[in-house]
């Protein structure tokens, strides 16, 4: 997945939309992003996030600038940033749909670098995922490989990755 980013990722900010208890915002603050958001709309998961945030030390850290937004994903509006957003399983068409408007239509008002990382394995969502960011005219695929190991020990996630135009 991360073969798939800018190499320079410095003024980027990385969104996890559906961040739970914070596995993928710890695991990306080993690279060099601007700033790191998770959003997440259970309390519970929103006060386990931040504790782990608060007591994770890793050596290897580039990015210590971390925050979770207790925020329902349709609500939340992007940084003005360069931007990399991850999707990992998180929610309905639906709401999906609401959240890829919202960033279609922040990256219209301010034109920017847009990475997308949409991952899927308990359930088929990428299947119905994909192609809507491709409909949606703002965004080409980037050719990735398949993922070759468990990430969730479960099964072999499939991902895509799509850039903006
Ligand atoms: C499969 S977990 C992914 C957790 C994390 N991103 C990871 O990679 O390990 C999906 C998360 O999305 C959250 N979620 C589902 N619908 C949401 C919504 N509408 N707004 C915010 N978070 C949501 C769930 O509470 C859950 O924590």
């Amino acid at each position: 997945m991360m073969g798939c980013l800018p190499a320079d990722l410095q003024n980027y900010t990385f969104v996890d939309f559906g961040s739970g208890k914070s596995r993928t915002v710890l695991l990306a603050s080993r690279y060099g992003f601007d700033k790191i958001i998770g959003v997440e709309f259970a309390k519970e998961l929103v006060d386990c996030a931040r504790t782990n945030i608060g007591r994770f030390k890793g050596e290897w850290q580039k990015c210590r600038d971390l925050e979770i937004v207790e925020a329902d994903a349709a609500e939340f509006v992007a940084p003005e940033t360069p931007l990399v957003i991850f999707f990992y399983n998180p929610f309905t068409r639906e709401v999906f749909d609401t959240v890829l408007h919202n960033i279609v239509a922040s990256l219209t008002m301010k034109k920017r670098a847009c990475t997308i990382i949409y991952g899927s394995s308990s359930h088929d969502s990428i299947d119905w995922a994909a192609p809507a960011i491709l409909a949606s005219g703002h965004f080409e695929t980037i050719a990735a490989e398949p993922m070759p190991m468990f990430l969730d020990s479960v099964r072999t996630i499939r991902f895509a990755a799509f850039r903006s135009l």
